[in-house]
């Protein structure tokens, strides 16, 4: 039996269509609409292209964009200076600062001179602490685009042993703590694991729901799940291959046997990764209503 996909294209496309829905009705009464700011600080070519998606996708369900962008050069004091002036207009509900920084700023400093309120990116650590503690906040992309997938699928989560490979601040841990929660999706048994480990396998055979998120191309086989697991797959990797292009995108997972296996899996492409903007869009439109003011 083949694994059913977690089609999060799809998925990310229907929520872009009612995040529209929703900015078009909203303008309807007041004329206002909502905006994101992205700030860009040198010129990583991944940083840019996902910074013009980020502009796009948000002109294309009419929520304002604007970009600065900064040199490599540009001093932490200018851009705190620069995060001040976005945070104290009125006009703007979500601003993020697109990672990686140049080294010669700290970017633990910077996320926390973003405002709260404005927080999109659900970096900040009064959003990762509410969030934490299960108040309304701002929930990062990613770990909100898994959330979503899991719901819209109606994958049953509760009672269930969620595995999380990795435990980073974006991805791993804030999933871990999510699925963890009285919610549904949550209600599961989490377990998270890393690179200190022992007996990997041991424990993802264990897992009815896989989450993936350890930056390790093809990483988990078949041989490491359980026959009709549900596999999300956070990761996102170009590697050789004999293709027009030279290379292919593939996840943390071996799709092709694993997909053998698992009862629902997650493609890579078109799995997680489109769901992070849908998210990030509809986390401004929060912003916009004042949902999550502190
Ligand atoms: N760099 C890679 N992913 C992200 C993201 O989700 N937000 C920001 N601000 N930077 C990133």
């Amino acid at each position: 039996m083949i694994a059913k996909i977690i089609d999060g294209k799809l998925i990310a496309k229907k929520v872009k269509e009612e995040i529209k829905a929703e900015v078009a009705e909203l303008i309807d009464d007041n004329n206002d609409t909502p905006h994101l700011v992205a700030i860009i600080v040198g010129e990583d070519a991944a940083s840019q292209t996902y910074v013009a998606s980020k502009e796009k996708a948000a002109r294309n369900v009419g929520i304002t964009s604007s970009v600065y962008r900064y040199p490599a050069e540009t001093t932490e004091e200018e851009l705190l200076n620069t995060i001040d002036f976005i945070n104290n207009d009125d006009e703007v509900n979500g601003l993020i600062v697109q990672l990686p920084l140049p080294d010669h700023i700290n970017v633990n400093k910077v996320i926390e001179h973003i405002s709260p309120d404005k927080d999109v990116d659900g970096f900040h650590p009064i959003n990762v602490g509410k969030m934490a503690i299960g108040q309304p906040s701002f929930i990062s992309a990613t770990p909100a685009g898994v959330m979503e997938l899991l719901k819209r699928y109606k994958v049953e989560t509760e009672g269930k042993h969620c595995v999380v490979l990795g435990r980073s601040n974006i991805v791993g841990s804030p999933l871990s703590i999510l699925m963890s929660k009285k919610t549904n999706p949550g209600n599961a048994t989490v377990t998270i694991c890393h690179s200190k480990t022992h007996d990997l396998p041991s424990i993802t055979k264990q897992a009815d729901i896989l989450i993936c998120a350890i930056g390790s191309p093809e990483f988990v086989t078949a041989d490491m799940i359980k026959k009709d697991a549900v596999v999300i797959d956070v990761g996102i990797h170009r590697v050789p291959a004999d293709t027009e292009k030279g290379y292919k995108i593939v996840g943390d997972v071996n799709f092709d046997e694993v997909s053998r296996k698992a009862s629902f899996i997650t493609p890579v492409p078109g799995g997680v990764g489109p769901m992070t903007i849908a998210m990030l869009l509809k986390n401004t439109l929060l912003s916009f209503k004042k949902e999550f003011n502190q």
